[in-house]
């Protein structure tokens, strides 16, 4: 048996995943590009790529993952509200598609910095719509309290200066309202603003030629074998009816979480069990350095013995690692078939944001992934 604790990854349901999600932008000008931060496993960055999906990177190293996994340049997008100089650089010299710009200060770096290196710099606006994504408040980005977008004054400002920017094309707009999404009225408000927006974009600085609605879509912790795939449907329906402008104008959008979370699992084994007057604890090998969102978002992920056996007895554990932090904790009361020594434990969902949020925290080590395709041979990789 592989040593614990390992990333476990379905490439069969991530192709399904992929499949699923572009039978439903068939026919439209709509185009998605996966938010690498959500994983950068290798193995799973060329599965995406291949699909002909584009990437959206939040640096400089995002920017490297995704050309080394084969995305062409001009299908990549630069997102990031801190892009240092040598970034922006890096991504003018490699011709990247898009650069979604978030203050007016970076507008005028990009400006400068285009001009040292000859080139125009293609960019869109992110702006803050200020709408509520109704999730988990350290994964909502859309409001206006958030960090994220051009605030109005800076908008007011650029409209006075833009045309002295001559080494910058202002093309678009670009919105992500949060991550985790599952009601589908918030992406109609989203619209709603977007329509209004745009009206304004288009007086103020030209015709609109891009358009960038985000990511956020989000999956089923709770039961992710009954829905593996998420619901592309109501969420693509949503932008299909509600957006008001010409159709011809592509309509990108950057999603992660929809197209990794369910493929892949934590797989773990017990260390020890041990017990007290009130409760059990299952002490794993895995923490919360394999797989942060518990302890930072107090996030659900569904825990499971693997090749459990029905008619075992059950008990209640709480489901802990061994890192020295009380919050390094996987799920509390946890009713599972009896537990000992060596048993080993799935946690499912960790497609996304978990090897790609990894730590070396109490000097851990990296921890490797195994990436199964019933098409391929099974195949290891270590953390790229
Ligand atoms: N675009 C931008 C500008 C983003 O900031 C994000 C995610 C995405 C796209 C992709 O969003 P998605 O489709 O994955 O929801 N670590 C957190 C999630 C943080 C999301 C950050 N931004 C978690 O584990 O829940």
């Amino acid at each position: 048996m592989k040593q614990t604790p390992y990333y476990f990854y379905d490439l069969d349901l991530l192709d399904d995943t992929l499949n699923c999600l572009k039978t439903n932008i068939k026919a439209t000008k709509f185009h998605v590009h996966y938010a690498i931060k959500a994983n950068h496993n290798k193995e799973i960055l060329k599965h995406i790529s291949k699909a002909g999906l584009g990437a959206d990177c939040v640096s400089g190293g995002e920017i490297k993952y995704a050309l080394d996994a084969g995305f062409s340049s001009d299908e990549i997008v630069f997102a990031g509200v801190g892009k240092t100089d040598a970034e922006i650089r890096f991504a003018l010299e490699n011709n990247i598609g898009m650069i979604h710009c978030e203050s007016l200060q970076e507008i005028e770096v990009i400006n400068e910095i285009a001009k040292e290196t000859g080139s125009v710099a293609t960019i869109a606006l992110r702006l803050n719509p200020n709408v509520n994504p109704l999730t988990h408040e350290k994964i909502s980005t859309g409001l206006k309290e958030n960090k994220f977008g051009l605030t109005a004054l800076e908008f007011n400002e650029l409209l006075k200066v833009h045309q002295e920017l001559k080494q910058i094309n202002i093309v678009g707009l670009h919105f992500h309202i949060g991550s985790q999404i599952s009601d589908m009225s918030v992406f109609v408000e989203l619209c709603d603003r977007i329509n209004e927006l745009v009206p304004a974009f288009e007086q103020s600085i030209g015709e609109l030629t891009y358009l960038n609605v985000g990511g956020g879509l989000g999956v089923d912790y709770y039961e992710p074998e009954l829905n593996p795939i998420p619901d592309f449907k109501s969420y693509f329906e949503a932008f299909k009816t509600c957006l008001t402008i010409s159709e011809e104008i592509p309509v990108h959008f950057e999603l992660g979480r929809s197209v990794v979370a369910q493929c892949g699992s934590l797989r773990t084994q017990v260390l020890y069990i041990k017990k007290s007057e009130t409760k059990n604890f299952a002490v794993l090998d895995a923490g919360m350095t394999e797989l942060l969102r518990p302890a930072l978002y107090n996030a659900y992920h569904k825990i499971q013995k693997l090749e459990a056996v029905t008619s075992e007895p059950s008990l209640h554990y709480d489901i802990v690692g061994p890192i020295c932090e009380s919050s390094d904790c996987f799920g509390k009361d946890i009713h599972l078939p009896e537990l000992k020594r060596g048993d080993i434990i799935t946690i499912s969902s960790c497609g996304a944001y978990a090897e790609s949020m990894s730590l070396n925290y109490n000097g851990r080590e990296k921890v490797q992934s195994i990436a199964h395709s019933s098409k391929e041979l099974i195949s290891d990789s270590t953390l790229v």
